[in-house]
């Protein structure tokens, strides 16, 4: 594996990656086989789409997808954990759909927590998340998503989806920058 140059080291490679997206693809599948409602994937743009055009093709289960852009407010004064919804999700069979939302990374956890309570809201079966990653030393809200790739150290991570600055999406592992990157 050639290494990219701004890349410190890798934190979880490409093999470990593909056996934990098999694992949760099989986690997912016997759980929703009683379902009786349709399954919706819904990725959370942009992080999310490597890890979602993975797992998906790992489902057996059958599925449908959608995606929706958000951005957070950020960690500044405001407490609400509310987020700006920049793509939305207009679908009329909620009622009859379990939505398991896709997120390449928790860290607040206000994303996730906002989002699960406005699809509640919006009258969805029902509401899980599942995750690439998870920082749960960062948590600002009282949230924990339903499936979890892996538990990262708090560290910026990049790469399978991840961004800084939109670069590094496309690496296929999760790392971490070089100190230098960032003065780019
Ligand atoms: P939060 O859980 O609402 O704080 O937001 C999580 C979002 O912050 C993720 O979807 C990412 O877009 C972004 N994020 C958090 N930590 C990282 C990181 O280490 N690398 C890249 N993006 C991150
Ligand atoms: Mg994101």
């Amino acid at each position: 594996m050639i290494l990219n140059n701004d890349v410190e080291r890798i934190l979880i490679g490409e093999e470990q990656i593909n056996e934990k997206v098999k694992e949760l693809a099989q986690r997912i599948d016997r759980d929703y086989a009683n379902s009786g409602k349709k399954l919706l994937l819904l990725g959370i743009l942009k992080g999310s789409v490597v890890f979602m055009g993975d797992l998906m093709k790992q489902i057996t289960h059958p599925i449908e997808i959608d995606f929706m852009k958000v951005s957070s407010y950020g960690s500044g004064t405001k407490t609400t954990g509310n987020v700006n919804i920049i793509l939305d999700l207009y679908r009329k069979d909620l009622p009859n759909t379990d939505v398991l939302i896709v997120e390449d990374i928790v860290d607040s956890g206000r994303t996730l927590s906002y989002l699960c309570n406005y699809l509640s809201l919006k009258g969805a079966a029902s509401v899980k998340t599942v995750t690439l990653l998870d920082k749960p030393e960062r948590r600002e809200v009282d949230f924990n998503p339903d499936y979890t790739g892996f538990v990262v150290p708090d560290e910026f991570v990049i790469g399978y989806g991840l961004d800084y600055d939109e670069q590094y999406r496309a690496l296929p592992y999760v790392g971490i920058l070089k100190p230098s990157a960032y003065q780019k």
